[in-house]
């Protein structure tokens, strides 16, 4: 599939395509207690140009990397950043949905996504990739979260634009619920948003006006007004071997 012409030129150049940074995934990955010498099977779903694939690859230095994405576009700029670091004998790019994975039950010791489960909502996201996980295994997700009780105006644009966002202890206990054990959480720094929405907003400036660009503004416009209100969070948990 392709990606609509417009957000090819929205996020043209950018290493993200969501709020995040190399800090904050490491952070993330540092949560693993495997060894990092292992030989692990690790998964990247929504994987976009692949930032967080190439740290995993590079914290897990004997591990092997499934990066997909339904956008070839996306997984052939990721391809590029494998070929430069010499990464193609362990890490490989696929075209794949994620509400459809095509892996055997009990793939990957680690399961991880970046910004991208919102796709096809959380709850879902916890149920349906549980299955691909080892018994024991992690499953890291960052997703859109309240952080203290939001504005009118927050709630308005999030009602339309991701319904499932909800507050941290709300996923918590979605997580228990789906039968995880939860490990813990962090919220992203404000810097990681403003970052990706400095970036964007750069590359929006050459583009024409049309919806896409109003709602993409209208997306910065709300961060920069109730920045408080919510935030990416990361989300680690693992899979039961008792389940
Ligand atoms: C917000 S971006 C996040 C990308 C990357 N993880 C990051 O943080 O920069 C969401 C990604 O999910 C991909 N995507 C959208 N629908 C998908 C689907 N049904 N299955 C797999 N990937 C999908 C998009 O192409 C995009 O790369």
């Amino acid at each position: 599939m392709e990606i609509p012409l417009y957000f090819y030129e929205a996020f043209r150049n950018m290493d993200r395509l969501a709020p995040g940074s190399d800090e904050s995934t490491l952070k993330a990955i540092n949560y693993i207690d495997f060894n990092r010498d292992s030989e692990l099977n690790i998964l990247d779903i929504g994987c976009g140009v692949g930032s967080q694939t190439l740290l995993l690859a590079k914290y897990f230095k004997n591990s092997t990397i499934e990066a997909i994405d339904l956008f070839n576009h996306y997984l052939k700029c990721l391809d590029e950043k494998i070929n430069k670091y010499d990464l193609g004998n362990r890490v490989y790019t696929c075209q794949m949905d994620m509400n459809d994975l095509d892996y055997p039950n009990c793939e990957f010791e680690i399961v991880f996504s970046e910004a991208s489960a919102y796709i096809m909502g959380f709850k879902k996201a916890l149920k349906e990739w549980k299955r691909v996980l080892k018994d024991d295994g992690y499953l890291i997700i960052s997703e859109l979260s309240w952080i203290q009780k939001p504005s009118f105006e927050s709630k308005n644009f999030w009602k339309t634009h991701y319904s499932e966002i909800d507050s941290i202890d709300n996923k918590i206990n979605q997580i228990k619920e789906e039968g995880y054990i939860f490990v813990d959480y962090f919220i992203l720094p404000k810097k990681d948003f403003e970052s990706y929405y400095h970036n964007l907003k750069s590359n929006l400036k050459d583009l024409d006006n049309n919806s896409f660009k109003k709602d993409f503004k209208k997306e910065i416009d709300l961060y920069e007004n109730n920045s408080d209100d919510y935030s990416y969070v990361f989300y680690i948990m693992k899979k039961s071997a008792y389940q």
